[in-house]
């Protein structure tokens, strides 16, 4: 049997399909070239056509075709079926003059060069291409929730994917305002300089046209040391020096930090460490600290500082609350009207004893616990 094989192999090669003018009946069939695309999981079915027109019948008893794979030597049927033990494979021989194979849910590593011969040396060459989906390869690609990055430092957003043809690759960058943007064509990209405010979403598609395409999101965190406002009641202060009437009843103090990942927020009056009627919270992404003062008196003048820190750094904001009764002893009203805004570093200077606060330092721990 085997040698059989190796003689329509020689044959084959050898003669490259004379027809042999002695023999007095030769199956003829479509030799072209052929190729046929299959898409993975689907059904490949490689067409073998012989005519017989010229055959007689005791002729058709010896007339053979088998099917080969060239790339692994393979035979895969012999006669009318399938010899190879792969149940994929079938041999459709419904009609004398049809051999056709067909392979059932087609993997990538059928693609390859398949041959359809008849025992005379005739031969039908048909190249089998598998199209692939495309994949993301996990090995090569981003995670999805990379581990946080800080600000400052670069980023490479890697994205590969498999798949037959190759897949293209587009990566898009999300906007706040829920715009897209293509930033690259390319496997990799570099976000250079991350900030706060770096887009913080990004996706990576993977097409080859045999879908459905593929996709990655990835949710960059970013690192950042605190940056602080100072508000009294709802008003930011953008000034150094704040006046404030003493018969102000009450005066809301507040500090707001906006830090990846938490830490600690407390608040210094005149160097020392101070707490006084505090209360501190959390907003969607900012750690709010609050110093409620009931009833303003002189004591209370001072520079308050509040301090931020995290694992990225530290930064401080201070205020000085001027009691506006004192600055203006030696001053006239209209006058008084007019520094009030134009007073600068002379103000600093305005030292008034203020009655000791039990310290007490306001921790923040990144579970937002005070401790
Ligand atoms: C050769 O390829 C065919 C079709 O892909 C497959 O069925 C067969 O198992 C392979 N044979 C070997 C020896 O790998
Ligand atoms: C099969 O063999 C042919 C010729 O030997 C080669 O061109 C082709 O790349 C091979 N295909 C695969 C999938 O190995
Ligand atoms: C970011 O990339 C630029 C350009 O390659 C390089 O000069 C810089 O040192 C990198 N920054 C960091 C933090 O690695
Ligand atoms: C990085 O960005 C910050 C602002 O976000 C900017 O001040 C700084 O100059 C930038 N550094 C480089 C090397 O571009
Ligand atoms: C802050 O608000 C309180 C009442 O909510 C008010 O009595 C007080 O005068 C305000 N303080 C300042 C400095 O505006």
């Amino acid at each position: 049997m085997l040698l059989f094989l190796l003689l329509i192999i020689i044959i084959s090669s050898s003669t490259s399909n004379e027809i042999d003018s002695d023999q007095p009946f030769q199956p003829k069939f479509d030799q072209s070239y052929e190729t046929i695309s299959v898409v993975v999981g689907k059904r490949a079915l490689l067409p073998c056509y012989v005519s017989l027109q010229d055959a007689k019948n005791n002729e058709l008893g010896s007339f053979k075709v088998i099917w080969m794979k060239l790339n692994n030597s393979s035979i895969l049927t012999m006669e009318d079926r399938p010899i190879n033990g792969d149940s994929r494979i079938s041999l459709l021989h419904a009609y004398a003059e049809e051999w056709n194979l067909q392979i059932d849910d087609i993997d990538e590593d059928d693609a390859g060069v398949y041959r359809c011969f008849t025992n005379n040396g005739l031969y039908k060459t048909l190249v089998l291409d598998v199209k692939v989906p495309p994949k993301i390869i996990n090995e090569l690609t981003t995670e999805p929730y990379p581990s946080s990055i800080r600000t400052g430092s670069n980023f490479t957003i890697k994205c590969y994917a498999h798949g037959k043809p190759t897949p293209n690759i587009r990566l898009l960058s999300y906007h706040q305002s829920d715009n897209v943007q293509i930033i690259s064509e390319q496997n990799q990209v570099t976000i250079f300089n991350i900030s706060r405010h770096t887009n913080r979403r990004y996706e990576c598609i993977a097409s080859n046209g045999y879908p459905p395409d593929v996709s990655r999101s990835f949710q960059l965190t970013i690192q950042y040391a605190p940056e602080i406002n100072i508000f009294i009641n709802e008003t930011k202060i953008l000034d150094r020096d704040v006046f404030v009437n003493s018969e102000s009843n009450e005066i809301r103090l507040k500090c707001q930090v906006s830090m990846y990942p938490a830490g600690k927020v407390y608040w210094i009056k005149d160097k020392n460490r101070f707490n006084y009627n505090y209360h501190i919270y959390h907003t969607e992404n900012d750690i709010v600290s609050e110093l409620i003062v009931t009833y303003f008196t002189n004591n209370y003048q001072g520079e308050y500082t509040c301090v931020a820190s995290n694992l990225v750094g530290t930064n401080s904001k201070s205020i000085q609350l001027i009691d506006l009764s004192t600055t203006t002893t030696a001053t006239t009203t209209t006058e008084r009207s007019t520094t009030r805004y134009q007073r600068t570093k002379s103000t600093q200077s305005v030292t008034v004893p203020y009655s000791t606060e039990s310290l007490r330092m306001m921790t923040l721990s990144s579970e937002g616990n005070l401790q």
